[in-house]
């Protein structure tokens, strides 16, 4: 009797044989992987391994020498400027350090991915989605605070939260407790987490930090020098007798 594929439903990424070299160095070598939806994926590899260069050539930031990158059914290197920006709506990014714009308050920082992107919303609607997006990440009452009043932990929620305002399907973390004290990583861990569930968001999570991958991860693939070297759950890595992945497991 022939067996059903279990893997029906096409995954929300599809990376296949990527490859990237900067300057004679080659930063990624041959990487596959896959995210399915509301799955949580964690690359973990230490400083300089290609995980930032995974995510710019996700979104075109920087453009891949060889490879394929599937995003929600698109083939992101062939489809063509408008198509690709149509797709980037639909992937949130959170950077190092949150990135907004020191002279607008939290509220104007959160309605300025909007002003693009839905210009018929009402101001009764913005400002509904405003609130829910800051009741999100657990700061409701941050509307009227500048960035440079915001703390390491604060800007990094008010960040996550103006991507939730486009409602993304794909959210891609740069490393997400980089900077941050162990109680805040833990709560942005959880954000993530919770976003996840609340609105089955797809992320890819970049890190070397071996705790927020244990939070955050369905599943971990590890890279090293550009290549993928192992791969699974935090349990059955943690349980591998190989000293370089041991390296990061103590
Ligand atoms: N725009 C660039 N031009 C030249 N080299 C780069 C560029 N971006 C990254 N690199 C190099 O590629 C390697 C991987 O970088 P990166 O992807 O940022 O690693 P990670 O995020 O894991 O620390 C590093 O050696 C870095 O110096
Ligand atoms: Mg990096």
């Amino acid at each position: 009797m022939k067996m059903e594929p279990i893997e029906t439903v096409e995954p929300v990424v599809r990376i296949q044989g990527l490859n990237k070299t900067y300057n004679g160095q080659k930063v990624l070598n041959g990487v596959d992987l896959c995210i399915g939806k509301a799955e949580n994926v964690v690359v973990l590899g230490k400083s300089g391994s290609g995980k930032s260069t995974l995510i710019k050539c996700m979104v075109r930031l920087s453009e891949p020498d060889e490879g394929s990158i599937s995003i929600m059914g698109k083939d992101i290197v062939k489809i063509n400027y408008q198509e690709l920006n149509a797709l980037r709506v639909k992937i949130g990014f959170l950077f190092q350090n949150g990135a907004l714009y020191d002279s607008m308050n939290v509220h104007d920082n959160l309605a300025f991915p909007l002003r693009h992107h839905r210009k018929h919303l009402g101001k009764e609607k913005l400002n509904a989605m405003i609130s829910e997006v800051l009741e999100n990440v657990g700061l409701p009452e941050a509307g009227n605070k500048m960035p440079a009043e915001l703390s390491g932990g604060m800007s990094k929620r008010i960040g996550l939260a103006r991507t939730l305002m486009l409602k993304p399907s794909l959210m891609l973390y740069d490393e997400p407790t980089s900077g941050l004290d162990t109680a805040t990583s833990k709560e942005i861990n959880q954000l993530i987490l919770d976003m996840q569930r609340k609105y089955q968001i797809s992320s890819l999570i970049i890190t070397h930090d071996i705790a927020c991958a244990k939070m955050t991860a369905d599943r971990i693939v590890m890279l090293r020098d550009g290549a993928i070297v192992a791969a699974g759950t935090y349990d059955e890595l943690n349980k591998s007798n190989d000293e370089w992945i041991k390296s990061f497991f103590n």
